[in-house]
């Protein structure tokens, strides 16, 4: 058995759906993420989203480093950065009608939670609905709206 993989079932928590065949992937570059094998699949995943530049994206890799070079982390209360600045005013130009504010979270739950909470906001309103076999993030609103075995809608109180 491979090291990883024993070492995963071990030490790692994983999500909610078990690989029918675990595959250490140890390299990726644009569309194909290569295995420890050297065996190459197409990741149709794209990350789950996350790499849609594609992996390793050398644009992508050179502006991260560029930015971490300068500058990592601050606290987003406290201080203004430039490149925020900028990819807030780039986001104000692309995203339709008179959207212009933009929020900047670290993960796809955190942006799941202030779209309800900016929901709940708007509407005045504290049930949500939500889809089976739906995923939205491990955070605790997230995952209360996710339904993976449930009826096919419910309703969610969130007081
Ligand atoms: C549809 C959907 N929503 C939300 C999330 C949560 O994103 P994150 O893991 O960055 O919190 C995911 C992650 O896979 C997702 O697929």
């Amino acid at each position: 058995m491979n090291e990883t993989i024993e070492k995963y079932k071990e030490y790692v928590m994983t999500g909610f759906v078990k690989a029918v065949q675990p595959i250490v992937i140890e390299r990726a570059e644009g569309a194909v993420v290569t295995s420890d094998e050297g065996k190459e699949y197409v990741d149709c995943f794209a990350g789950i989203s996350v790499v849609n530049a594609g992996h390793c994206n050398p644009e992508v890799i050179a502006a991260a480093k560029a930015q971490m070079d300068k500058l990592v982390h601050c606290c987003s209360y406290l201080y203004h950065v430039e490149a925020v600045a900028n990819l807030a005013e780039k986001m104000a130009e692309i995203t339709p009608g008179n959207l212009k504010k933009s929020f900047f979270a670290n993960s796809g739950a955190e942006a799941i939670e202030g779209a309800m909470k900016l929901a709940k906001l708007h509407t005045g309103k504290t049930e949500f609905v939500a889809l089976t076999t739906s995923f939205h993030g491990r955070t605790w609103g997230a995952s209360a709206a996710a339904r993976l075995t449930r009826p096919a809608w419910r309703s969610l109180p969130l007081r």
